[in-house]
This record gives C-alpha cells, sequence and structure tokens, in this order.
C-alpha cells in the first residue's frame, strides 16, 4: 500500500532517500539504516525519481518496476517507506516540488534529513531553486570510495547544512548490478533476494532496451486476467528449464511471453488476423478457431515486437501441435505451457514436473501423449503434426 503521507506530521525527524533505485540495493538500505540509527529518524522514506532532469529518462526501468523493488526491499522495516510521489508527477522531477509536497504534510517543528550520494551532492548547485532547497532539508552526504581526493566527498563545498553521514562504504553500484545481471553474473548478496527474484520474474536488465516489461505491458492489457497469469506462469517454468538445459534465456522469455498473445481475441478477430497477415484459414480451424491462435502469435511477434528469431517464431508457433525434430526453446515451451505453476491440476502433473527437470524429452513425451489421449476422448480430429512429435521422439 502507498504510505499515507498524512502520517508524516506525526514525526519530528524524517529522512528521505531520493534516487532512481535502478535496482535499489543494499548499498542504500545501509545508508538509510545508518541516518535512521544516527538521526533518530522516525521513518526513512524512499522515493523513487520519476524523469530525473540528470538522467537520461529512456534509459531508466519503467518507475512501476522500480517503485516495487524498492517496496520488496524495504518490507518488513516499520522505519522505511516508500513514496510514489514523484513516479506520479507528470513531467521532470525536481527534489524542490517533493520537498515542498513531504513539508506540507509535515509539523512546523519537524526536520527533514535528506540523505544523497557524494555524487549527488556535487550536483547540487545544478538544482532547481538550489538556494531555496536549504530552508527546507539538512542533508546527510554519504561519502563514496574513489571520489576525487580519496577523502570521498566531492571537491564542491557542501551547503552549510550538510553533514557527512559516518557510515562504512558499501561499494555495491547499481550501474555494476546491471551490467552483471546482462551478463547473467550473480548478484545474489548485493541486494536482498527478494528484489533479485523479482528482477528475474520480469526480465528487468536482461534485453538491451525494455523489450521484456513492453511486452508484459502489452499482455496486461490485452489479456485476460487468467489467461495473463498462466503466461507469466509459463514465463516462470520456461525460464527455469532454460537455466537447467542450457537455453537461451533471452530468446526463451520472450517465445514463453508472447506464446498465447493471441488466444484471448474473438473468432471474429482471429480470422479477421488470418486475413490481414494471410493465413489460410485451415480446415482445422473451422472446427476450433483457437487453434489459429500459436500461428496468429507468431505474426504478431513479428508485426508489433519486431522479433525476427526464428527459434522464438517457431517456439509459439507450434506450441500447442509441436512437431517433427522440435529445437530445444520449442521443447521448452511446449512442456511449461502444461506444467505451470497456476495449471489446474490434473493426474501426473506433480510427475511430469519432476520429470521436466530432469529430462525434458520424457517430459515432453508423457505430455503428447496425455493430449494425444485427450483429444481422441473428445472425438476430435488429431493434429497429423503432435502424431509426427511422438513418433520422432520415440524413434518410429
Ligand atoms: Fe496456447
Ligand atoms: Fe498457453
Amino acid at each position: 500500500m502507498e504510505y499515507d503521507l498524512r502520517n508524516l506530521n506525526k514525526f519530528d525527524r524524517i529522512g528521505i532517500m531520493g534516487g532512481t533505485f535502478d535496482p535499489i540495493h543494499f548499498g542504500h538500505l545501509a545508508a538509510a539504516e545508518a541516518a535512521r540509527e544516527k538521526y533518530g529518524l522516525s521513518v526513512v522514506l524512499f522515493i523513487p525519481s520519476g524523469i530525473p532532469p540528470h538522467k537520461e529518462a529512456n534509459s531508466l526501468t519503467d518507475g512501476k518496476h522500480r517503485y516495487n523493488m524498492v517496496r520488496l526491499a524495504i518490507r518488513g522495516n516499520p522505519h522505511f517507506a516508500a513514496s510514489r510521489m514523484e513516479i506520479d508527477r507528470d513531467g521532470v522531477s525536481y527534489t524542490i516540488d517533493t520537498l515542498r509536497e513531504i513539508r506540507s504534510f509535515m509539523s512546523e517543528k519537524g526536520r527533514l534529513y535528506f540523505i544523497i550520494g557524494a555524487d549527488t551532492a556535487a550536483l547540487l548547485p545544478s538544482w532547481k531553486e538550489f538556494e531555496v532547497i536549504p530552508e527546507l532539508t539538512d542533508f546527510l552526504v554519504l561519502p563514496r570510495h574513489g571520489y576525487d581526493t580519496g577523502s570521498g566527498l566531492p571537491e564542491t563545498p557542501l551547503p552549510k547544512n550538510a553533514e557527512i553521514l559516518d557510515m562504512p562504504l558499501l561499494e555495491i553500484s547499481a550501474t555494476d548490478i546491471r551490467e552483471r545481471i546482462k551478463n547473467h553474473k550473480s548478484v545474489n548478496y548485493l541486494l536482498p533476494a527478494a528484489v533479485v527474484k523479482y528482477i528475474h520474474t520480469f526480465g528487468l536488465y536482461v534485453l538491451s532496451g525494455q523489450s521484456l516489461p513492453e511486452i508484459m505491458d502489452y499482455l496486461e492489457k490485452n489479456l485476460s486476467k487468467k489467461r495473463y497469469l498462466h503466461t507469466m506462469g509459463v514465463y516462470e517454468t520456461a525460464s527455469k528449464l532454460s537455466r537447467i538445459y542450457g537455453a537461451d534465456e533471452k530468446k526463451t522469455a520472450i517465445a514463453a511471453l508472447l506464446h498465447d498473445c493471441a488466444k484471448d481475441m474473438l473468432p471474429a478477430e482471429t480470422l479477421k488476423a488470418c486475413d490481414k497477415y494471410g493465413v489460410k484459414s485451415q480446415e482445422i480451424f473451422k472446427e476450433s478457431v483457437g487453434l489459429a491462435h500459436p500461428i496468429i502469435g507468431a505474426k504478431i511477434a513479428a508485426d508489433k515486437f519486431g522479433v525476427r528469431d526464428h527459434e522464438i517464431l517457431n517456439a509459439i508457433k507450434y506450441h500447442t501441435t509441436g512437431r517433427k525434430n522440435m529445437t530445444l526453446i520449442e521443447k521448452i515451451i511446449y512442456v511449461a505451457d502444461r506444467i505451470e505453476p497456476y495449471r489446474e491440476p490434473f493426474t501426473e502433473l506433480d510427475r511430469i514436473r519432476e520429470i521436466a527437470e530432469i529430462n525434458l524429452d520424457q517430459a515432453l513425451i508423457i505430455v503428447l501423449k496425455s493430449k494425444i489421449a485427450y483429444v481422441k476422448s473428445q472425438n476430435k480430429r488429431l493434429h497429423p503434426l503432435s502424431v509426427a512429435a511422438l513418433r520422432f521422439l520415440q524413434g518410429n
């Protein structure tokens, strides 16, 4: 829940941690804790910046994610709180506006401590209405290793009401964390485990640009709640399997996210999309228009999200039928679709989940067989590709 700023008038000493928090890490948390302890702060408010004046806006992760990570990081600490005020504000975020807003909620005698890094402190004179800012807040400046003269402090003189926060130097940088994630290196113990999990779940920092979050936003808007959850489940399972079997994690993630992107289209929309993309309305679609969703899904992946990679496109295209000689990513998506954590339980589900992590082909055979048995039991027509897939795997 968003922190209720009206609470601020109860406190005499309030800390503010500003920053992009892209992502938040133990350096931020340790600084906030040191300040809280030393200055007896009742609350430290973490305020992820919206569009900061000093950084390239488009290189920044969506505010929603940065805020969620902050929330996860401070969970359980009664003295820490998070505010969306800068994220929700239109236009460029200026500290002066934030300080005025916070001040408006505080009591007359309340004292405000703005916790900033030495690097940010050096930029203070360039801030909007810099002369007024010291009337609104005191500063606690974090020393930073290797910053100029070795004192850890900037060469620019600090404002009068700035104090150096005495704390152990933690050499953790968000830039470094993003680099490590991009290169598939561990970031454990640099930031809270819940935040690491969140980063992996949403594929943050993995792709250059913002593709995964962008795709997720699209899905959230275009899929039913149930399908969105299913998709996130497939994504989670497929990511896990890709790590186990050494598949390309990026490609697997995109295929998993987009596999059902066309599934919630109405029959009329599906037929229209078939027309648009020149997909021949096959005989079998007449039985069930839903059978077109993998093909249309692959078209949307290419058309809307610029996916050109054939491994990704084929994993989407064949995720319901399978086919002879499937690639690793195709197998992963096919199996993950069936065993993702939000699936309604069915006989053998737990066993298939176990097998999938040990022997992917065997899991695939079981899933194919059970699908084929189901189609037969419904007296529906078997897709020849499914039969071919099973035969191929069984070597006959
Ligand atoms: Fe599907
Ligand atoms: Fe699915």
